[in-house]
């Protein structure tokens, strides 16, 4: 999504009218020779605007960042579950730092694979539990808050490009994680002893439950996140923004 910024375009549509306006970001020569080198430079200098949010382009701001809804099941042996997440807020995306980007175009197919580092992500909300041991039932209703320590990953944005214009089919993302600490409120409807236990052992086993949840999430933030890009890459002409 952050290639938007390099979007030499934002086109605002005003009653039937198309009015297309130039946004002073970088574009790449996708021959130069140092162009991933300059792909990189203008990332991390448009990142900025995309964390405040380009109204124009109904672009929401990244930080913090909203989340609405989201279920997510697992099964995993004897163990199932389902968790909604509800109205969720994320917290710092802005520190977001870029090592590498490369971009391949190939038989009408783009791709646009961004190395990053978040050092930091706060995120709170509130949340739906249900779980299966065994025969094992438990259950409830609470609040959250999560911090997590040293997000690192490839944003891996691929889709055709026809008629001039990008559609992101995927938006492929699989981070590691260094460190997690969760706090969970009144999951239990009260029950403090299930929720600590909760607590515990979400705090102990979270690199498992991580990995475990990974793909389902991935499946889940594929679409969200593809249509977060798509709401910049529909709107700008492809070949303005990567000429
Ligand atoms: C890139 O393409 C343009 C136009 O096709 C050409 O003028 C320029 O020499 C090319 N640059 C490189 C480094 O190949
Ligand atoms: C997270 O929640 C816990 C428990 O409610 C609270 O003590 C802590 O201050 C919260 N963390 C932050 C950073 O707000
Ligand atoms: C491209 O534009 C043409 C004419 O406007 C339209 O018929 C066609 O469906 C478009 N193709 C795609 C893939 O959007």
């Amino acid at each position: 999504m952050i290639v938007y910024t390099l979007s030499a375009f934002s086109a605002i549509i005003l009653i039937g009218l198309c009015i297309a306006e130039e946004l002073p970001v970088t574009t790449c020569k996708r021959n130069s020779s140092n162009y991933f080198n300059c792909l990189k430079l203008a990332v991390e200098e448009s990142w900025p605007q995309f964390i405040k949010g380009l109204p124009e382009f109904d672009f929401p701001p990244l930080d913090p960042l909203s989340y609405k809804h989201g279920t997510f099941d697992f099964d995993r042996g004897e163990v199932h579950g389902k968790i909604t997440i509800k109205n969720a807020i994320a917290y710092g995306l802005k520190n977001a730092k870029f090592a590498a980007v490369r971009a391949h175009f190939l038989d009408d197919i783009f791709r646009l694979e961004i190395d990053t580092q978040v050092p930091k992500l706060f995120l709170e909300g509130d949340c739906e539990a249900e779980g299966r041991i065994g025969g094992f039932k438990m259950g409830g209703k609470g609040s959250y808050n999560l911090t997590i320590d040293d997000i690192r990953g490839t944003w891996d944005l691929i889709g055709h490009v026809a008629n001039d214009t990008w559609t992101v089919e995927h938006f492929y993302c699989r981070p590691t994680v260094k460190n997690m600490k969760i706090y969970l409120n009144n999951l239990f409807d009260g029950n403090k002893e299930f929720n600590d236990l909760a607590m515990y052992f979400a705090n102990e086993y979270w690199p498992i439950l991580y990995r475990s949840m990974l793909p389902v999430t991935s499946e889940i933030w594929d679409p969200w996140l593809s249509g977060f890009a798509n709401r910049l890459f529909s709107k700008v002409s492809f070949s303005k923004l990567f000429p």
